[in-house]
């Protein structure tokens, strides 16, 4: 196959590494919370699907038994060789920067598109990667997702006289946000919504900011990181700790399945 991709991930979301190890420690629920979305997709054996953002493969592994032809991308190539490691056709791809064109019967992303900061290239991508009639079934942080430490990490940097907005690597739009630019592109949106999804946290919150937060970390000298991390805990304490001692996190998902019209 020809490189998937057009062009190289950008920062900040460059900043953030993904070890697969780490990752299956504090992250599994991600793609176990996941499984929605397959019934939402509705894959039939034969078709192409293409996940993007496959990470370690756990549920495009499931996409693949359902008998579908499936491709996966990630922008990780630690998690792209764990997903090979399952026997998936997994590639190194930046999602924003496809050359996929018109193969694609379906795509599938689970828990990606807030890491693309660049809402319309991936948008465009997604469209040229299917035929006439493919469909995204997808899921991703929305409006509000993590709001308690999302706004603590920001208040962090602040605090530090750090440009937060330009550290953040998240996106989480609104529905009518995501809405427009879909139908912008040319889809045709079937369904849009927004859950909000209290997610229980399999260890620490501090686990959890140092798999998806690191970005965040990078904008502030290695010495500051610790006190950066037991501020947040601090600081989201009282509202996400439970009585107890487990963590439950605030999100809060966009999930949406969108139809590229025949011609
Ligand atoms: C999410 O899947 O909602 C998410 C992932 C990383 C950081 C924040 C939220």
């Amino acid at each position: 196959m020809a490189s998937p991709s057009r062009g190289g991930a950008t920062a900040p979301q460059a900043l953030q590494s993904w070890d697969p190890g780490r990752y299956a420690r504090n992250a599994r629920f991600v793609a176990d919370l996941g499984e929605p979305l397959l019934a939402l997709l509705d894959p039939r054996p034969g078709e192409r699907i293409l996940d993007i953002g496959c990470g370690d493969g756990a549920l495009t592994l499931k996409l693949a038994e359902t008998g579908a032809a499936v491709v996966g991308i990630d922008s990780a190539p630690e998690q792209v060789r764990a997903a090979r490691a399952l026997g998936l056709d997994a590639h190194v791809a930046d999602g924003q920067a496809l050359a996929f064109d018109g193969e694609f019967d379906g795509i599938l992303s689970n828990a990606a598109l807030h890491w693309m900061r660049h809402p319309d290239a991936a948008i465009d991508s997604m469209w040229r990667a299917l035929r006439p009639g493919g469909r995204i079934a997808a899921e991703m942080g929305g409006r509000g997702n993590v709001a308690t430490i999302h706004a603590a990490l920001v208040g962090e940097l602040e605090r530090l006289g750090i440009d937060a907005a330009a550290a953040d690597p998240w996106y989480f739009p609104t529905v009518a946000d995501y809405r427009q630019r879909l139908e912008g592109a040319g889809f045709r949106v079937e369904r849009i919504e927004l859950l909000p999804r209290p997610t229980p946290l399999p260890g620490e919150l501090a686990d959890w900011l140092q798999t998806f937060g690191e970005a965040f970390f990078a904008a502030v000298p290695a010495e500051q990181q610790q006190a950066l991390i037991d501020n947040v805990v601090q600081t989201a304490g009282p509202t996400l700790r439970q009585d107890d001692g487990s963590w439950v996190a605030d999100y809060v998902r966009l999930r949406f399945l969108a139809v590229k019209p025949p011609q």
